[in-house]
């Protein structure tokens, strides 16, 4: 069973389009200090499914009616800021994985040191490539701030990440639960829904919309990760399966079941499309994107 012919090829066009510009924006592995960029292309190259440039994407669609030009140089930002939080993720002071996007972790191929400082250098790439888009100033300064926020200590990734570390070996509550979900991916998601749509033009009203759709989103994507990685075996998700209920972490199947779980995540994606009603048929590709999200295998 595969997937619907109109996400993949939509899927196909966002990863060719975003690696080829990551192949144009990091340095490449002969630029000094040869190590590091190595290191970051390593990662960035490993095979992500490259979901969040998808979703800035057909979010762009959504406001504009088409890809705006240029709008994968974001997606590439995006994905670096990724990359980065995948390569510290896996780092032996937090999950310790030596599995990634089917390949030895950053940290198992270069060390750890060259593993730390590849992540926090996609992570000023990333803001290097914002600073440089195409959008109007305003459109840019919004984006920048956005995606700063989302990846920050207050409701964003890395706050989420803390808490995510703190919550192992406990028995989670459904809040807090909550709380991890929504900061350690929910946030990044989301944001890119929104940026994608800043990007196009959104209005304030275009970004509360994109803005509700994407923090369902997100939150039913870490659930569905959450699902994976009971339910799916190494090879396919290529990341070590098995791991959260190995060192206890605080999961939605944790708290709710495996069945419970798929519901909630296939609720939260029901709910979300309610906020693209105005939007008619150009939400199309958010739409079967956010399906994607839940019914994915890896
Ligand atoms: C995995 O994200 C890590 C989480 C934030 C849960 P993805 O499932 O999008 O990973 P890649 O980019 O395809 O490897
Ligand atoms: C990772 O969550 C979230 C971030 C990288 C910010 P997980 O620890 O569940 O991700 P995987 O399962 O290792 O990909
Ligand atoms: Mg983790
Ligand atoms: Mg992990
Ligand atoms: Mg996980």
């Amino acid at each position: 069973m595969g997937m619907p012919a109109d996400v993949k090829s939509l899927k196909a066009e966002a990863a060719e389009m975003t690696d080829r510009a990551l192949e144009a924006l990091l340095p490449s592995v002969d630029t000094v200090p040869a190590s590091i960029h190595g290191a970051m292309r390593h990662s960035t190259f490993a095979g992500g499914k490259r979901l969040r440039p998808l979703l800035a994407m057909q979010a762009a669609v959504a406001i504009c009616g088409k890809l705006p030009p240029g709008i994968e140089r974001l997606g590439a930002a995006i994905e670096m800021l990724h990359t980065y939080s995948l390569i510290h993720d896996d780092l032996p002071a937090l999950d310790n994985d030596d599995l990634r996007r089917g390949k030895p972790t950053c940290h198992v191929a270069f060390g750890e040191a060259i593993a730390i400082l590849a992540g926090d250098a996609l992570q000023t790439r990333a803001f290097e490539v914002l600073a440089g888009l195409d959008s109007p100033p305003a459109a840019t300064v919004q984006i920048i701030g956005l995606i700063a926020n989302a990846v920050g200590t207050v409701e964003g990734m890395i706050g989420g990440q803390v808490l995510d570390l703190e919550s192992e070996h406990q028995k989670p509550t459904p809040a807090l639960v909550e709380a991890i979900h929504r900061a350690k991916t929910g946030a990044l998601i989301r944001v890119s829904v929104v940026a994608g749509g800043v990007y196009a033009g959104a209005n304030a009203d275009d970004v509360a919309r994109l803005d509700r759709f994407g923090r369902n989103a997100g939150l039913a994507f870490q659930i569905v990760d959450d699902v994976l990685d009971m339910t799916v075996d190494s090879e396919h998700l290529g990341k070590t399966a098995g791991k959260d209920l190995a060192t206890e972490k605080a999961t939605w199947p944790a708290v709710f079941g495996i069945e419970q779980s798929q519901r909630d995540a296939a609720q939260l994606i029901e709910e979300a499309f309610a906020a693209l009603e105005p939007y008619g048929s150009r939400a199309d590709g958010l739409k079967s994107v956010a399906r994607y999200l839940i019914e994915r295998k890896n």
